[in-house]
Formats: C-alpha cells, sequence, structure tokens
C-alpha cells in the first residue's frame, strides 16, 4: 500500500505557490495521518502544520494556506464541512479520498484530487492516507524527498509482518494476551510517538472493540502520574504498554524508569514495545503497524470481529436521518 500510494500524486497538478502554512482536515481513520504528519515534519518543515478534527478550520486559513482534505470515504460531515469553509477561503486544496460526496466536490471545484482504491475500511488505508500527502509536499519542495524513508519504512514494515508467521508466542501475541480483561494505557516515551500511542488507542478501540487510553511522555509526568494514586483494586484492571522510540534521548529513558518505579508498579503489568528502524518514518508506521496487529491479535482473544464498527456507522446513519 506505501508503495502504491507514493505513485497515486500526479505531478503535474500539484499547487505551485509556496504556502505559509499546512493543514489537514480528516476524522478518525482518515485523520491520523495528520498527526502523523506533524510528527513526521516537526523539526523538518519551516511552516507550521497543523491536524484539523473539527467542522471549522482555524481562522489563520486563507489564499497562502495549503489544506489537505482528506476522507476515505469522502462522506464524513467534519470533514466535508471543513473542506467548503477552506475553500471558501481561496486555501490551496489537495484532496484525498475514494469517493464520495467529497470527490465529487472536488471535481467540481477543479481541485487537485488523489482518488484512493475503494473498498476498506477506512482505518486499514492509512498509508493512502499518510503517503500521497508526503509525495504532494516532496514535488512541492516543501520538504526533502521522502523516497529513501519510504523505501526504508516498506522494508521494516516487512520483516514486522514476516515475523508473525514464525513459530512460538510473538511480541505481538503476548502484549495481546497480557491487555485481555484489561484496559490498556498507551504511553509513548517520546511525543515525536504520540501519534503512534493515539493510532493503538484508536485501532484497540475499533478492531478489540475494547476501551483504551494514551498519553506521552514527559507531559503525563506533569498530571497524569499523580492519577496513578488511584485506588490499589483500580490500577489492577490497568496494563500499561511503552512505546519506546529506538532514537529516545538517555535523558527520556531515566525519566521512564523513575516513574515506572514509582507509579506503574501498581498495574497488573508493564509491556515495552520499541517502533524499529533509523528514519522517522518506519520509526512511526512501525509502531503503528505493531498496535495494529495487537488489537488485531486482541479481537481473537476476545472472539469479537474485528472489522465491523458498527457503532460508527449508527452514529452516522442516525445524524444523517436528523439532517
Ligand atoms: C473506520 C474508521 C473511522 C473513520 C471515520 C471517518 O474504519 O477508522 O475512524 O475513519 O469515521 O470516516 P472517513 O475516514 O471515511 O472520513
Amino acid at each position: 500500500m506505501c508503495d502504491e500510494a507514493w505513485t497515486l500524486v500526479p505531478a503535474t497538478q500539484v499547487p505551485r505557490s509556496r504556502p505559509t502554512a499546512v493543514v489537514t482536515l480528516g476524522m478518525g481513520g482518515s485523520g491520523i495521518g495528520g498527526d502523523l504528519l506533524r510528527a513526521l515534519l516537526h523539526d523538518e518543515a519551516s511552516i507550521p502544520v497543523v491536524a484539523v478534527k473539527d467542522y471549522r478550520i482555524p481562522s489563520f486559513v486563507n489564499s497562502a494556506t495549503l489544506v489537505f482534505a482528506c476522507s476515505y470515504s469522502g462522506d464524513s460531515e467534519e470533514t466535508l464541512a471543513a473542506y467548503d469553509e477552506a475553500t471558501q477561503c481561496g486555501a490551496s486544496c489537495v484532496v484525498i479520498t475514494s469517493g464520495g460526496d467529497l470527490l465529487r466536490r472536488a471535481r467540481e471545484r477543479r481541485h487537485l484530487t488523489v482518488q484512493l482504491p475503494g473498498g476498506l475500511p477506512q482505518r486499514t488505508a492509512l498509508p493512502y492516507l499518510l503517503v500521497p500527502v508526503l509525495g504532494v509536499l516532496t514535488q512541492m519542495g516543501i520538504v526533502g524527498s521522502f523516497e529513501a524513508q519510504l523505501r526504508e519504512a516498506i522494508q521494516i514494515l516487512q520483516q514486522v509482518g514476516a515475523e508473525q508467521g514464525r513459530e512460538g508466542a510473538t511480541l505481538v501475541q503476548r502484549v495481546a494476551e497480557s491487555l485481555l480483561h484489561r484496559i490498556p494505557v498507551i504511553y509513548s516515551t517520546s511525543p515525536f510517538l504520540e501519534p503512534v500511542a493515539q493510532r493503538w488507542k484508536d485501532q484497540l478501540n475499533e478492531n478489540a472493540k475494547t476501551f483504551a487510553v494514551w498519553n506521552t511522555f514527559p507531559e503525563l509526568n506533569h498530571n497524569e502520574t499523580v492519577g496513578w494514586g488511584m485506588d490499589n483494586a483500580l490500577a489492577k484492571s490497568l496494563v500499561v504498554v511503552l512505546l519506546h522510540d529506538p532514537h529516545e534521548s538517555e535523558h527520556i529513558t531515566r525519566r521512564v524508569t523513575i516513574t515506572r518505579e514509582l507509579v506503574f508498579n501498581k498495574a497488573a503489568s508493564v509491556q515495552e514495545v520499541s517502533a524499529r528502524g533509523e528514519g522517522k518514518l518506519a520509526r512511526l508506521l512501525s509502531g503503528v503497524m505493531l498496535g495494529d496487529l495487537v488489537s488485531w491479535h486482541l479481537a481473537g482473544l476476545r472472539g469479537v470481529d474485528p472489522t465491523p464498527v458498527p457503532v460508527i456507522e449508527e452514529v452516522k446513519r442516525r445524524l444523517a436521518r436528523s439532517g
């Protein structure tokens, strides 16, 4: 998917103006790409990158803003409303979708459209929602080429996938087993992996149909750590999953060790998972893939079907009915 997604951007139609900010619009499985982009470009882009998950766009958006409207189905009402506002502001818009109203509006407005293959559950299409954004930004010269990073990421993802076929309990199975009948508490040990922690939570919700929470170091040391003063019996229902970055600084490692000694000993268990690779894209996507696999295994252990998300669909249906 990563490979194919890189080829989906038509080079000739990429906007040529130099934006003063990049904004992504998208919800849920189509919105997390924006969070990953923000982490990826944090120390890479010389302009702000903002992920919007709302009907409204921030007031700074104007004709100098580059907006990516991302909705796999093309029918999320929040993304459609925000896209309409961005269009009214004269922003340069790029649309990433497989169809729906978003595709129709993008064609009418002659906005650059990356049309994705249809028929997938939205959250499984993540590479299609993220990689074309990197392609556009690369072609516009806003960032250096991500192609080498993408190649490394694909290799690492293939390795992670291959490990799953091997005999014996894999890390993924062990972590999934530890989460059975518990509430997963996903902590990224650095803000860089924050969107990965969020994706783990989202996938545990949608695939394993279970409640989960997430947070990140160092911020959690300034509030949530105190919350571990909860009743011991409550804490025993929690399992902490620490998401490590291979490039984690020693300072962060010390911080995590101290916090673990002070408070996490109250949890049912603490699981440690490390992202893989050198480049940022490989580290982010391998962290995502490990979480996706854990959520899928946990669905099996819980005896639930990972694919359908009837509550999400029902909310959308009722909203559509009520106009
Ligand atoms: C479903 C999923 C959801 C959707 C969200 C937005 O698989 O992951 O989080 O992504 O409801 O819908 P789309 O992506 O079609 O804009």
